[in-house]
């Protein structure tokens, strides 16, 4: 059985999606859900199928007791799934080519510091994009720089707004990447 790690800052639909995918199967399981936001939600829908949930500060991650936790987890993956921190050199070099991450647009399109959330579905509305979508790469120590392992893409219509946009990219995600992750998984 396989291992996932994910971290989460945020709602966790993402996260949910993919514990729930691999629920379903024999392939791997969610050892745990990691988060540097005590009150998110992503800690409740975790510990709401069964799977452990952990809050974490910045100290916590930059003076290695994440790393000491993980190490302990022994992941063959780990998932980034709306986590707003960089991870941690330590972290990138433990763990290279395990680390991935699902961002809300076409990398290198809208990447980097601060391009997160509703600001990238405002750019992309802003810049009449004619179509955006997801990408899922490999964490190193820089934003949104790791090797593209998968992107999907979606029409942006006049009619879209940020909000409609954002619709449409969460339900790419929600198709695409516990497929992803099992095709990793797979070829590990
Ligand atoms: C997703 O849009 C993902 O692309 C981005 O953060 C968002 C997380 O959404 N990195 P959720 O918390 O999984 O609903």
């Amino acid at each position: 059985m396989k291992r996932i790690v994910i971290f989460a800052s945020g709602s966790g639909s993402n996260a949910e999606n993919i514990i729930r995918h691999f629920q379903a199967g024999q392939l791997a399981r969610v050892e745990m859900v990691l988060s540097n936001k005590p009150d998110a939600r992503v800690l409740v829908r975790a510990r709401d199928l069964g799977t452990s949930a952990m809050y974490f500060n910045r100290t916590a991650l930059n003076e290695g007791k994440v790393a000491l936790l993980l190490e302990a987890l022994n992941p063959d993956l780990i998932v980034l799934a709306g986590f707003l921190w960089k991870i941690p050199e330590e972290l990138t070099r433990k763990f290279k080519g395990k680390i991935i991450n699902i961002h809300p647009a076409l990398l290198p399109e809208y990447g980097g510091k601060g391009m997160y959330g509703m600001h990238v579905h405002q750019a992309a509305i802003k810049d009449r994009k004619e179509k955006s979508g997801i990408t899922i790469h490999y964490v190193n120590e820089h934003y949104d720089e790791g090797a593209i392992i998968f992107q999907a893409s979606t029409p942006v219509t006049e009619a879209d707004t940020p909000e409609t946009l954002a619709t449409k990219i969460h339900e790419l995600e929600h198709r695409h990447f516990p497929i992803v992750i099992e095709t990793l998984l797979n070829e590990q």
